[in-house]
């Protein structure tokens, strides 16, 4: 019977399965987006029981598309949003609060005071990562001390945390395996990333119990063995990488210098920096990139919380289109903005600015704006983000990239990708294999169980792309960009 991989895509508004083949093709697929929990403005929350569900449903899905079963899977590799926490009682394997997601800023104060203690630099020196609600250690801390009961049970041992892969794969060994990777845990601020341990002194910080935490793995090795009665038989599961670092290593950015964007919800670049854990001159975040045969790769990470985000709010807040798909359309019924600027920082501004309380705003507009001026200055946003982070990467790395690798749903929008071309003054690159965070988990687990031989046998299942050059000097790009970085500038001034 012949095998496949299949890949679990656990990301912020959809659970996705896909099957791989040995040429990392995709056999099937299948998707389930679920409920988005806005319980307060700025707070942004997940049922624990509905990503699991749905995940569980589209891997049968997409097993049963390709007329297979259990016995058809050679490993499932395992790729998730990262940061967004899940607190769960070991026992009852019942979670004890909402997944509290990565954009959620409930915790913003409580990093502002962490700064005003000085904490900064020790987080940064440790985890390569900026002192930001962002992440996971200021959520775990904030479910401890607002449950009724949870801190003692944590202290009792009775509570697991961890970030959506673990979760998954504890559901999947209905409880055997309480385990992460260096990849996700470098996004916790509880991981130090230069020794790749847990660190007790973050701990203590963060208030959080050493044995609510999974044991911490490479990105590549079996972990042991579906024990769920969804599949036939037991699987290995042999990959996990946080979704950002899985389409790294899915876009064969395995050399030093290579970069690559994804457009999903956020916009997330990343940077091989190789084997040593540099730290950013430019306000970028240093991450584990994986970890494969014992050895660690290193990226510089620019993290945008809204990217194809703005796109889900002008469909389904604004109404102005009815898929996201449309955008693209309503968007080339003008030529440019027409002075409009749009900058969505709905959940604050990321990298390199990181402004928590920065919030959306539209400036510059008109009685003769329309709303196709609006979709334009959002989809002009995604690339003026963009830009802004490319800059402050090749100031870190003392270089100029002669092309980005691009990826995610919103590089369908050739408007975009051409306009991205023109603003970054680079090449972009997006493979036809639009599905490359899918395409890294598979890869990761493959390699782990055999089903490929090792990176050069990937390395060399290239696969066809298309590249987006920048047009001759156009004075309107300049002018937006000189747009945006003034509507940046009073945003931060807003904010306070
Ligand atoms: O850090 C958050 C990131 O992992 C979320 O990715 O694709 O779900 O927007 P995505």
């Amino acid at each position: 019977m012949q095998q496949f991989i299949l890949a679990l895509d656990q990301g912020t508004t959809s659970s996705r399965a896909i099957l791989f083949d040995k040429k990392g093709h995709i056999v099937s697929e299948a998707q389930k987006e679920f409920t988005q929990i806005f319980p307060k403005p700025g707070w942004v929350e997940h049922d624990p029981l509905e990503i699991w569900s749905t995940q569980a449903g589209v891997a049968a899905e997409a097993t049963v598309k390709a007329g297979g079963n259990g016995k058809s899977i050679a490993a499932i590799g395992i790729t998730n949003q990262r940061e967004t926490v899940v607190v769960w009682n070991r026992k009852t394997g019942k979670p004890v609060y909402n997944a509290i997601v990565w954009q959620d800023r409930r915790t913003a104060e409580y990093c502002d005071q962490l700064r005003a203690e000085g904490q900064e630099e020790l987080i940064r020196n440790k985890t390569g990562l900026v002192l930001d609600a962002y992440f996971s250690a200021s959520k775990v801390r904030w479910i401890l001390d607002h449950v009724q009961g949870a801190r003692q049970q944590a202290e009792a041992g009775q509570l697991a945390f961890g970030t959506v892969d673990s979760w998954l794969i504890w559901n999947f060994t209905q409880g055997e395996l309480h385990v992460t990777d260096v990849t996700n845990a470098s996004r916790t601020m509880l991981f130090n990333i230069h020794s790749l341990t847990w660190d007790d002194e973050l701990l203590a910080l963060f208030a959080v119990p050493r044995s609510m935490l999974p044991d911490v793995r490479q990105s590549s090795e079996i972990y042991g063995h579906t024990k769920t009665t969804i599949f036939a038989s037991k699987i290995p599961i042999a990959g996990i990488a946080g979704d950002q670092q899985a389409a790294l290593f899915g876009q064969q950015c395995v050399r030093s210098g290579m970069v690559k964007s994804t457009y999903g919800t956020g916009c997330f670049m990343l940077m091989n920096i190789g084997t040593e854990a540099r730290l950013s001159e430019n306000k970028l975040l240093t991450t584990v990139a994986w970890k494969i045969n014992g050895q660690v790769h290193y990226a510089l990470e620019g993290s945008i919380f809204i990217a194809g985000a703005v796109v889900q709010w002008l469909r389904d807040n604004l109404g102005i289109i009815k898929t996201s798909a449309e955008v693209e359309q309503l968007a080339k019924q003008v030529s440019s903005s027409g002075g409009v600027c749009f900058v969505p920082a709905f959940a604050g501004l990321g990298a390199p600015h990181w402004d928590q309380y920065a919030r959306g705003v539209i400036f510059g507009m008109s009685r003769a704006t329309t709303a196709a001026h609006i979709a334009r200055a959002a989809v002009e946003a995604i690339a003026y983000q963009t830009m802004d982070v490319l800059e402050a990467m090749q100031a870190d790395a003392g270089l100029t990239i002669a092309e980005l690798r691009v990826d995610g749903g919103a590089t369908v929008n050739e408007t975009l990708m051409q306009f991205l071309a023109d603003v970054l003054h680079t090449n972009v690159v997006r493979p036809h294999m639009a599905e490359t965070t899918a395409l890294g988990a598979a890869y990761l687990a493959g390699l782990a169980v055999g089903y490929w031989k090792n990176v050069e046998e990937i390395q060399a299942l290239s696969q066809a792309e298309t590249q987006y050059s920048p047009k001759a000097e156009q004075p309107q790009i300049q002018e937006g960009i000189a747009n945006w970085n003034r509507a940046v500038q009073a945003l931060q001034v807003w904010s306070g």
